[in-house]
């Protein structure tokens, strides 16, 4: 059955609609309210599978296209973008329509957030990720050639509208790495939803998508502008940021979060912070579902090296998100390096 998750956000709050086979009438549905002139931000990936079918169902659409990868993620490509919501006649009532994974998701959304100083947008995320992670929150933007995600805004999305049916096209490497962020958001906050990660592909997929998508919201209403707790959502992603770096990232993100999971429960584990049995079941679950669970040839110090450049880590001060347990995140500052060339030397094995 239909799910509908309203979200509080200090901009003004918004509903996520989860419903299978939705894309097919969005043209009446009442909260994304698409009667206006709306641009279509997609991808060629996604444009013929979803995107024309769409374009046709609305009274008023057209498509903008940008290349499909993390690459052009970038404001090069917010630029093309202004360029056909001008050629589009989109004026401040109109309404910028992102209809991709999260890339998609995190461009579009800042093209909208900053033409015009902010147009309408609704968010239509088409991968795993995007429906559980990216599209939740209000943070979009772009990358810089130095960094990931370093120019960016918040924007709350007038709208996101999900529709699970649109998974059945995501390639199987993409649909793990959504999942390697729902058992992130299972570890922090729902153990019912750790189970039902384990049989995701049995399981009612809406009832599944709510869960993942209803922790994320109830940490971003707590703290949308990440003043404290929504750091917890950074589980595993110190480890994981660093090994998508040094791998170039061959890694997938998702994949490189599987393996910071297990490495954040590992050194909880070595700090005293949490049980063996904690670290046993994150490692069966991650390797039950066919993600990483090893950083293979990739080398601990160069790993740790890359750490310490983190944005995350405030003056080179090392900063994790550790567990006590399912449910219970901490932040632990000035980890030795030490007990982190430990934990990381044991994932070569
Ligand atoms: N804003 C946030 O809060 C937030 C949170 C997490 C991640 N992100 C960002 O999200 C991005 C990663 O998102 P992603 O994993 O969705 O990657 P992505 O957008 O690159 O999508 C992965 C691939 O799957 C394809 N795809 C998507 N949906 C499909 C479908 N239904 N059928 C067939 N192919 C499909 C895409 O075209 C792409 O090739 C990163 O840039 C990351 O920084 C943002
Ligand atoms: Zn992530």
């Amino acid at each position: 059955m239909a799910k509908h998750i309203t979200v509080e956000a200090p901009e003004g709050g918004y509903e996520i609609t989860i419903e299978r086979g939705l894309l097919a009438h969005m043209n009446d549905c009442p909260k994304a309210n698409l009667s206006g002139r709306t641009v279509i931000v997609t991808n060629p990936t996604i444009q013929p599978l979803y995107g024309e079918s769409l374009a046709r169902l609305l009274p008023d659409a057209t498509i903008a296209l940008m290349k499909d990868g993390e690459q052009y993620k970038t404001l090069n490509t917010v630029g093309k973008l202004y360029g056909e919501l001008v050629a589009a006649g989109l004026d401040r009532s109109g309404t910028v329509l992102a209809l991709g994974g999260g890339v998609v998701g995190d461009t579009a959304g800042f093209a909208a957030a900053t033409y015009m100083r902010g147009v309408r947008l609704v968010q239509v995320p088409t991968s795993l990720l995007a429906m559980v992670d990216a599209s939740v929150g209000g943070k979009v933007g772009v990358d810089l050639p130095q960094g990931k995600n370093l120019v960016g805004a918040f924007k709350q999305p007038d709208a996101v509208c999900i529709d699970p049916d649109v998974l059945q096209t995501l390639p199987e490497r993409e649909w793990n790495c959504g999942l390697a962020e729902a058992i992130k958001h299972g570890l922090l906050a729902d153990t019912v939803l750790l189970g039902m990660c384990a049989r995701s592909h049995e399981v009612d997929i809406e009832e599944f998508l709510a869960r993942a998508i209803q922790v994320k919201v109830d940490i971003v209403e707590r703290d949308p502008y990440e003043k404290g707790e929504r750091a917890f959502l950074n589980l595993g992603h110190t480890f994981a940021h660093a090994i998508e770096q040094v791998s170039e990232y061959r890694w997938l993100h998702g994949e490189a979060v599987a393996v910071g999971l297990v490495a954040a429960t590992r050194l909880s584990y070595a700090l005293g912070l949490c049980d063996e049995s904690l670290l046993n079941d994150v490692e069966k679950l991650l390797e039950q579902v066919g993600l990483p669970t090893r950083i293979g040839k990739l080398d601990p110090k160069t790993l740790y090296g890359a750490m310490s450049t983190d944005k995350k880590w405030r003056g080179g001060h090392p900063r994790f998100v550790l567990l006590r347990g399912v449910g219970k995140p901490l932040i632990v500052e000035d980890v030795r390096r030490a007990e982190v060339l430990t934990v990381l030397k044991e994932l070569k094995s």
